[in-house]
């Protein structure tokens, strides 16, 4: 008998909220349904793979910016922080960190159970001297996370832009509840997608290889595979585009044909052209975004961003 290397909890963030939130999203108007259904395990792994393409430069600046911004991240957390990783996925990121803060313990939290439980035991695996938990959970539904030292210094890592999913008020609640969690001198630690030529955007979220489609469309493969529907993928067009007013990507998935969707017993009338709005992804400036912090209770106390001013890496302290 092995012994299990990862603490697990799991709350069960399962098929119930999708029926749930599909059913209303279809029913809402406009149709909208959270961005957070794309990541089943086919959905994390193709974000995986838009991680890679050529015109998504967030994950690779990212990464160029967190490198350099290491040393001083030592100097300002210290070591023996137990840093908490929202929206863990493939953990790659937080390598770096582990290395460099040498932190007591990590705990992964993650909607995706398949690719959590494979991204911490990895680290257990890789970094025995860490004590790492894993917590499945929706928390965009609130922070409820197994209990954790309240004398830590606690270190929330919210990488890749994730915050932009959020509508600005629920950033803000989000990062309350951050807040709550990392206490009085805790620690944000949070990749920010920055404003910018609305090319350079547009060309990042409609790739010439066909990836974001493919995970933009996986939502109705989810729909399909895991409710009791009839939706056609291939009946619905990827449609991703700026939006200079709200400040943000819109992706939507637009109805092809006139047809009608069922899922589980209700009925659904598209048009062509009429669609669903899948996912916001707001971009910021650094002050924009200090703000946006400070309404949560965070202070600014270092920001870092690449030589071309394409995304940021901030690190917020939170004072209650
Ligand atoms: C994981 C939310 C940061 O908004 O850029 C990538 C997701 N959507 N391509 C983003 C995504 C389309 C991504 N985030």
């Amino acid at each position: 008998m092995t012994q299990r290397a990862v603490n697990f909890y799991d709350a069960h963030p399962g098929t119930a909220d999708l029926r749930r939130e599909v059913l209303d999203g279809l029913a809402a108007d406009p149709r909208a349904i959270p961005a957070k259904f794309f990541y089943d395990e086919r959905g994390s792994e193709l974000f995986d793979r838009i991680c890679e393409l050529p015109e998504y430069y967030q994950t690779r600046t990212e990464m160029a910016v967190l490198r350099t911004a290491l040393p001083q991240l030592g100097r300002l957390i210290g070591a023996e922080c137990l840093l908490v990783e929202l929206g863990s996925g493939a953990s790659k990121k937080v390598r770096l960190l582990l290395e460099e803060l040498r932190p007591s313990g990590y705990l992964g939290v993650d909607i995706s159970k398949e690719f959590l439980l494979n991204s911490t035991e990895a680290l257990a695996r890789d970094y025995p001297w860490l004590e790492v938990h894993a917590a499945c959970v929706d928390f965009s539904a609130g922070l409820a996370i197994p209990h954790c030292n309240p004398t830590d210094h606690k270190v929330a890592f919210f990488p890749g832009s994730s915050i932009g999913n959020f509508d600005p008020d629920d950033a803000v609640h989000l990062m309350r509840d951050v807040g709550l969690l990392v206490d009085d001198g805790g620690h944000l630690l949070i990749g920010v997608d920055l404003k910018k030529s609305v090319d350079v955007l547009n060309t990042a979220y409609n790739d010439s290889a066909g990836i974001t489609a493919a995970f933009n469309r996986n939502l109705l493969h989810r729909i399909r595979g895991e409710l009791d529907s009839d939706i056609r993928p291939d009946g619905f067009d990827h449609y991703a585009f700026y939006n200079p007013q709200a400040g943000r990507i819109e992706m939507h998935l637009i109805s092809s044909i006139s047809q009608d969707v069922r899922v589980e017993d209700q009925v659904f009338e598209f048009l062509p052209g009429e669609g669903i709005h899948t996912e916001n992804s707001y971009k910021y400036t650094v002050a924009g975004f200090g703000e946006l912090a400070a309404r949560a209770g965070f202070r600014q106390q270092a920001v870092w961003v690449d030589e071309q001013g394409l995304f940021s890496v901030q690190l917020l302290q939170y004072h209650a």
